[in-house]
């Protein structure tokens, strides 16, 4: 499996993965808003392949807490999508785990996840709001463990909190139900 950055000449290749994923249109629409979007960036977004066929995208984009005048880092991971043909291979957790090494060596002190609470702790997130990490929108109690953070700068939990505030693409209720 290769993983690698997407380019702006890999949007179709993204779009599919997205939308065969997902099974639908509105993630993929989500995710070419995003790509687009000046308010996202710093985003990071990689593609995995196996034998050149595009399996398997992940983006993060720019987020910040807004009681920290921006002296911490922030990024959110939204969408995580693999094609159903080349799932449960490990393909999800390698683009995890790849984008988190990126981004903390681009200095991103945390990121956060609105996702499904038996997998994202897998690969080292937590629930965000007992720790003091509102989410743009509010998630409903019976799905407070998908609102999720994992710090990639030691210390940075339990000094900081506040909300997060997303970028302008993800910035409506409807992305925030789980
Ligand atoms: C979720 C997704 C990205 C995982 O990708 P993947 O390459 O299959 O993941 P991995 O191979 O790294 O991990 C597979 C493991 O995660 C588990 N898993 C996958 N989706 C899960 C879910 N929704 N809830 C809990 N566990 C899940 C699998 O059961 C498997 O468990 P096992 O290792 O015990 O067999 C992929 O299933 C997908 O694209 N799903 C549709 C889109 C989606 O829901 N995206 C995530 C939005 S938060």
């Amino acid at each position: 499996m290769l993983i690698r950055e997407a380019r702006e000449s890999d949007l179709d290749d993204v779009l599919l993965v997205e939308r065969s994923a997902f099974a639908g249109d509105d993630v993929a629409e989500l995710t070419r808003d995003l790509l687009e979007d000046p308010s996202a960036r710093p985003a990071l977004s990689l593609l995995a392949f196996i034998d050149s066929r595009a399996v398997g995208h992940i983006l993060f984009t720019a987020a910040r807490l807004d009681q920290t005048r921006n002296t911490i880092s922030a990024s959110i991971l939204a969408p995580l999508a693999v094609i159903p043909e080349a799932q449960k291979q490990g393909i999800g957790g390698e683009l995890i785990e790849r984008g988190l090494q990126r981004l903390s060596e681009s200095g991103v002190d945390l990121v956060f996840v609105l996702g499904h609470p038996e997998y994202y702790p897998r690969h080292g997130f937590q629930t965000a709001g007992h720790i003091g990490f509102e989410a743009p929108y509010p998630i409903p109690d019976k799905n407070a463990d998908a609102w999720m953070v994992q710090a990639l700068r030691p210390g940075v939990i339990g000094t900081v909190r506040g909300k997060v505030i997303c970028a302008d693409g993800l910035d409506r209720p409807e992305h925030w139900r789980e």
